[in-house]
């Protein structure tokens, strides 16, 4: 009943012809696949060219971030309802990258979602332990103070526009994915958690991403999980073939 999701995040990569290229390479590679929902998260610069290259099409579009305040004296910010003016239906919100060198905590990170979701877009939420909470016994702990601190004061109808993404620190970009089971222990402790904090309803109706090295040779393992149920890609989504290859597990 949890409908799965393929996000691809493009971090600091690529131009708009590069962007608008990559799409319009996708494009023939997912359209028959209608099971699964299909995103995109190019640079601020791109998003708008990269709307037009996918309409029509099952792929949706998505920022990397964005500022809580509409608008104002905020040099640098880009604002939600921007980003739906762009052609936005998603943002990610306080992936660990913003996290570690940026200074996004928690709390920025409520507010954007908050902000976000206010405007009319869906929000992917991410979390993560780094390696060292997670040698430290911290995991869990760590977890629950970022998914209680991150969507803290939502709404229980607000849930349906919140995608959140798990994503071990230790696994972006290195190559080292978690395992199935260790990646599935965590989502399902994120599930009890949301039930607990919000409702069984709310849980089990939110979608819960794994994100960190997916690749397509490890992502069929992973979606097999009970409580796996989509992916947040980095590297392996910048090239159409793997990106689709994992869309269309
Ligand atoms: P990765 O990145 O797939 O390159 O590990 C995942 C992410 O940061 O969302």
């Amino acid at each position: 009943m949890r409908k799965p999701v393929i996000a691809g995040n493009w971090k600091l990569f690529k131009t708009i012809g590069e962007s608008v290229a990559l799409v319009q390479e996708l494009t023939p590679l997912v359209a028959k696949n209608k099971d699964i929902e299909i995103i995109v998260a190019p640079v601020f610069t791109a998003l708008s060219r990269v709307c037009d290259a996918i309409e029509g099409s099952n792929i949706k579009l998505a920022a990397q971030d964005c500022y809580w305040e509409e608008e104002g004296a905020f040099t640098g910010e880009v604002a939600p309802k921007l980003l739906k003016d762009a052609g936005c239906s998603h943002v990610i919100i306080g992936h660990s990258e913003r996290r570690q060198y940026f200074g996004e905590t928690d709390l920025t990170v409520n507010k954007k979602a908050k902000a976000a979701i206010a405007a009319g877009l869906n929000v992917i939420v991410c979390v993560g332990e780094s390696l060292a909470e997670r040698e430290s016994e911290q995991t869990f702990s760590v977890i629950e103070t970022q998914i209680q601190g991150s969507l803290s004061g939502l709404a229980a109808e607000a849930f349906t526009h919140v995608v959140i993404a798990y994503e071990p620190v230790w696994a972006i970009g290195t190559g080292k994915t978690a395992s199935d089971a260790q990646a599935q222990e965590v989502h399902g402790f994120i599930r009890r958690l949301i039930a607990r904090l919000y409702s069984q309803s709310v849980a089990d109706a939110v979608r819960i991403l794994y994100g960190g090295s997916v690749k397509p040779d490890n992502v069929k393992g992973l979606m097999a999980q009970p409580d796996i149920d989509g992916a947040l890609v980095g590297g392996a989504s910048l090239k159409a073939e793997s990106f689709a290859a994992i869309a269309n597990f």
